[in-house]
């Protein structure tokens, strides 16, 4: 049996909440659920708690209470079968007497897996794998990235104008974007546990990289600021250093030493906001998984670039991406889009004409 129309909804529903906490769960994956009576009515929904908190499935079983009976479990991520900080999820589901569980990812790890196994064998039908690619590239990609390549997953975002600078001749880049554009970034900012920028933007742009609200307040929750300064240049006085929240100036050599800096830190998903020179050193290491791109409708004619020299010459060898949303922000668009593969530019040269991944 494949999934329903009405477990087809609700996993659809489960994609929303999972996404709706991306940013307060790391270490753990933003994981969400939605648990439908017997009748196929939504009757329970929940997400992934911070770290510490309730999973997805437990706070859907407590809103559903005995309308779970019979009923069907629908989530983003195979429930847990060990005891962490809480308890099992596949024995809260065998325990309120759920008859089917739908699953888009099958656990990856070995620590929380066997819960399909656990479920199957007390003769619980179990789906695995329905729209499996729309969960992976969703909330739950970070975690993954996390869990398959041991680093953060990278989101890199840029405003750039119609030929692709991200700042004038003069240097000044306040503001490429309008109002609408802006306050996304805020939004995307808030589904990160860390914003990285580089010296050259920490200098002449002086950004304060917290998030705020619609009315310019601090978000409650802060993501790291990280300031990737090897010389030192950064200057006591810099907004970045201010407390509104923490920040962590870095010395690493290079990308892929920062990812391994900020996942020993417990971060998961990294907004990669510097200029060109950091975008060229991230996109080189094969090290950016997602891209968000606000083009403004204006032209300069000169300025810095979207991203510095990615040493390729021929455009057969052109670094390629696939686009996977596209929306309009007031006067500017808001292209996002995923690297075909992940492995750099070179190899991305070797295997032109490759899709998938991500
Ligand atoms: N429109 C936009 O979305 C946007 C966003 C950001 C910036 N900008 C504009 O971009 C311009 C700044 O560009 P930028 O390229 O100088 O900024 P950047 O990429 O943020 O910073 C570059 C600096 O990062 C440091 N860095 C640390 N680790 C590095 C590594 N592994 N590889 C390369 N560099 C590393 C280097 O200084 P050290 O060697 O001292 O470490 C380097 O000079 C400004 O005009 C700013 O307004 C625009």
């Amino acid at each position: 049996m494949t999934a329903t129309a009405a477990e087809l909804a609700a996993m659809a529903r489960a994609r929303e909440l999972g996404l709706a906490v991306l940013g307060t769960t790391s270490p753990n994956p933003a994981v969400g659920a939605v648990l439908l009576a017997a009748d196929g009515t939504p009757v329970g929904e929940g997400a992934t708690a911070p770290p510490g908190g309730l999973h997805a499935e437990v706070q859907a079983l407590a809103q559903a209470g005995e309308r779970a009976r019979g009923g069907t479990a629908v989530v983003t991520l195979e429930p847990c079968a060990h005891t962490g900080r809480t308890g099992p999820c596949a024995e809260a589901l065998v325990a309120a007497g759920v008859a089917r569980v739908v699953v888009a990812v099958p656990e990856p790890t070995q620590l929380a897996g066997g819960g399909a196994a656990r479920l199957r064998a007390v003769g619980v039908d179990v789906e695995l794998g329905v729209e499996q690619q729309a969960a992976e590239e969703g909330a739950l990609g970070a975690w993954l990235t996390g869990v398959r390549e041991g680093r953060p997953a990278v989101v890199w975002k840029v405003a750039g104008t119609l030929d692709g600078r991200v700042a004038a001749a003069d240097g000044s880049s306040r503001w490429v974007t309008g109002p609408e554009a802006r306050a996304a970034v805020h939004r995307l900012r808030a589904t990160c546990d860390a914003v990285v920028v580089g010296s050259g933007t920490a200098l002449t742009d002086d950004p304060q990289l917290t998030v705020r609200d619609a009315d310019g307040r601090d978000a409650p929750r802060q993501p790291l600021r990280v300031v990737l300064d090897r010389r030192g240049r950064l200057p006591a006085t810099a907004r970045v250093l201010d407390d509104a929240a923490p920040t962590l100036i870095s010395a690493a050599p290079g990308p892929r030493e920062l990812l391994d800096e900020l996942f020993a830190r417990d971060v998961r998903r990294v907004l990669l906001e510097g200029g060109p020179t950091l975008a060229a050193a991230f996109l080189r290491a094969g090290l950016v998984d997602e891209v968000v791109v606000h083009l403004a409708p204006k032209l300069l004619g000169a300025g810095a670039p979207l991203v510095d020299d990615l040493g390729i010459t021929g455009i057969g060898d052109a670094l390629t991406l696939r686009v996977t949303g596209l929306t309009r922000l007031g006067g500017d668009v808001e292209i996002r889009l995923r690297p075909t593969r992940h492995t750099g530019v070179r190899r991305v040269a070797d295997s032109h004409g490759a899709t998938g991944g991500g």
